[in-house]
């Protein structure tokens, strides 16, 4: 017999605390600074209103029908619909995607465990932008304390994983994932008070076009799949505990609207600090490390807000963390006689390996490149602009070309409106959309 969440809101503050991580504090504001904010920001929420609210149902509602992991799940219900078990397919692409992205998530975990350290110690006090840069350069060239952070964060993941889903984590998180909005809606305040609050929202907000390429589309796109967890099957293995009778349109519309919020807060609040600070807006992944011990180092409570804030963001990763393995440990342990714990030990040092690779791009192998990509950068681009939209495309086409009407329609269990809401979105503007983008980074279809 399979666990089940004990209720539907215990399921949505999973879900939500599996969307909700680094995707929206540390790699939202990183993103949108390198790919010259605001025409991003806009292609990002239109993907996450079209393509990701109507997906993320689509999700659920595929893993709440299977009852089993994103492998099996999809050949039984390729079987059900009469269709091939080459379906499987999605699945495996799953599996294999949460475990590239874990490997890099996890080294960036790594950072954040590490700054709340250099939090706790007062370090932040009276830091000077130039000295906050310095401190992230130098951290990450050394690959001894990204090593041991990325190996403490992989040991609390497969940790709990082992244990089971619906352990203690998830009470925890509904104790944390509040706090950390609190947390943020301090720094906002702080933003507000003494940031360049006109300068951010002009960057995010202010529409030009002149800077949209064809691959900041893709990596809007891209994000929208990354923040929300979707195209790999986390939503879909969460979707499959949970009971029947839940609403799924409810649960996926509270769950996109908490994450976005959540990313904005996050980079309105970052980029104030950034132009009041003359730091540069395109400074990459170390973005939030540079910034934010400015803005803590300064505040009345910095060194309690700036400690709280990095456990908790560290919190959010470890929520999201346990998400991306949950396919593959499902997948083996309904297959095989392993059993979880050995399961987690083996699939976290298949992991731990590749991170190892990922951490190494910062320093002693940041010439090693393939196709042009360091592994840190491989490992997020192949994933988040290839295999999740690719996944999602393919669960799309499933769900109304392949699947029998009448059973999506019982599973989401919608009034008339809404499903033909959901039908047209999920038929016809989820795969354009992503076929649109794909075509025209090939160039297949010049639109930019
Ligand atoms: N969404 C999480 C974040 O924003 C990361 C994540 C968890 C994820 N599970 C996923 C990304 C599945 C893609 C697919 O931090």
């Amino acid at each position: 017999m399979r666990g089940h969440w004990s209720n539907r809101w215990v399921f949505v503050m999973a879900t939500a605390g599996s969307a909700v991580g680094l995707g929206n504090i540390w790699k939202f504001p990183y993103m949108t600074g390198v790919n010259g904010g605001s025409a991003f920001v806009l292609i990002y929420l239109l993907c996450v209103a079209l393509i990701g609210l109507p997906l993320m149902m689509t999700e659920i509602m595929l893993g709440r029908r299977a009852q089993r992991n994103p492998v099996d799940g999809m050949a039984h219900l390729a079987a059900e619909a009469g269709s091939t078990g080459l379906w499987k397919v999605i699945g495996y692409m799953g599996v294999a995607a949460g475990l590239f992205i874990l490997a890099f998530y996890s080294v960036v975990a790594g950072w954040v465990l590490d700054y709340v350290l250099r939090a706790v110690s007062g370090n932040f006090l009276g830091m000077t932008a130039e000295e906050a840069t310095n401190q992230f350069s130098s951290f990450i060239a050394k690959p001894g304390e990204l090593l041991l952070w990325h190996t403490t964060f992989m040991v609390l993941t497969m940790y709990v994983v082992a244990r089971g889903v619906t352990s203690g984590l998830e009470r925890a998180n509904k104790i944390m994932m509040p706090s950390l909005v609190v947390i943020l809606l301090v720094l906002l305040g702080y933003s507000l008070a003494v940031g360049d609050i006109r300068h951010s929202l002009e960057f995010m907000f202010t529409p030009d076009f002149s800077k949209i390429t064809p691959n900041a589309v893709l990596s809007a796109m891209g994000h929208s799949f990354f923040t929300l967890s979707l195209g790999m099957g986390s939503v879909m293995v969460y979707g499959s505990y949970l009971q029947r009778h839940a609403s799924i349109a409810r649960a996926s519309f509270y769950i996109v609207l908490a994450d976005t919020a959540i990313a904005l807060v996050a980079g309105i609040t970052i980029f104030a600090i950034v132009f009041a600070n003359q730091l540069e807006p395109a400074a990459g992944p170390g973005l939030i490390f540079q910034t934010l011990p400015i803005a803590f180092g300064h505040m009345p409570g910095g060194t309690l807000f700036a400690t709280l804030f990095f456990i908790l963001v560290g919190f959010a990763a470890w929520t999201s963390s346990i998400s991306l393995v949950e396919p593959a440990i499902s997948w083996i342990t309904e297959n095989t006689s392993l059993g979880r714990r050995n399961t987690s030990i083996a699939v976290g040092i298949i992991v731990w390996l590749m991170g190892v690779g990922a951490l190494l791009s910062f320093n002693a192998w940041s010439e090693v490149k393939i196709v042009g990509l360091n592994i840190f950068d491989l490992l997020d681009k192949l994933t988040t602009n290839i295999m999740l939209p690719l996944g999602g495309l393919l669960m799309a086409i499933f769900a109304v070309w392949v699947m029998h009407a009448t059973h999506a329609q019982e599973e989401l269990a919608l009034n008339d409106k809404h499903y033909r809401r959901w039908l047209f979105a999920t038929r016809y503007v989820v795969p354009a959309g992503i076929l649109l983008v794909f075509l025209n980074l090939v160039g297949w279809l010049p639109l930019i």
